[in-house]
């Protein structure tokens, strides 16, 4: 195996979790998002509002294919990187696939707050649990893609962490 990938929903805890597999494994971390805001030197809400979704997907599918030749790495993606399926086939190809789940309150209050997550803040006509559900019920079978997924809602991050190494060691996936 060369790479972790971790998909999942919004507020599943893909970069917190993503960053402390990668500490455990002695792997680098790369996170989806934070690269395109880097490279393009302004934040993602901004992305959305001067360029619009379309732009935004356009600059992540390049940033798959940046990354997903890379070596022992965690790339966590963007909850909605899950949408293209070529997007798909790059992280495929590039290592296991792990889904971060929770339930709609969790995520909740993991992304209550406006102005970061503009797919969720433009579903949002005045009830964001709604907003959640909607947008899960719309994305759910892409998740599916998964090797294997952990509901990180019941567990701290550092055990979401050790179940997700078990799991990668049970499939022969990492030695050691
Ligand atoms: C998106 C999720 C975000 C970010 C962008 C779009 C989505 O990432 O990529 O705002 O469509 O679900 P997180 O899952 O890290 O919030």
């Amino acid at each position: 195996m060369r790479n972790v990938v971790l998909i999942g929903f919004m507020g599943t805890g893909k970069t917190s979790v993503g960053k402390m597999l990668a500490t455990r494994l002695g792997f680098s971390f790369v996170d989806l998002d934070q690269y395109i805001e880097e490279k393009e030197g302004r934040s993602i809400p901004s992305i959305f509002r001067e360029q619009g979704e379309a732009a935004f997907r356009a600059m992540e599918h390049e940033a798959v294919l940046e990354n997903a030749e890379r070596r022992n790495t965690v790339i966590a993606t963007g909850g909605g990187t899950v949408k293209d399926a070529s997007n798909m086939d790059a992280l495929h190809r590039s290592g296991a696939i792990v889904c971060l789940k929770a339930d709609v309150d969790t995520i909740l209050a993991r992304t209550a707050r406006e102005g970061e997550r503009p797919v969720l803040d433009k579903e949002d006509q005045g009830d964001r649990r709604q907003a959640v559900e909607n947008l899960l019920e719309a994305r759910k079978d892409l998740y599916t893609v998964a090797d294997f997924s952990v509901n990180t809602a019941e567990m701290s991050p550092l055990q979401v962490v050790d179940t997700i190494v078990q799991q990668l060691k049970r499939r022969g996936a990492l030695h050691g």
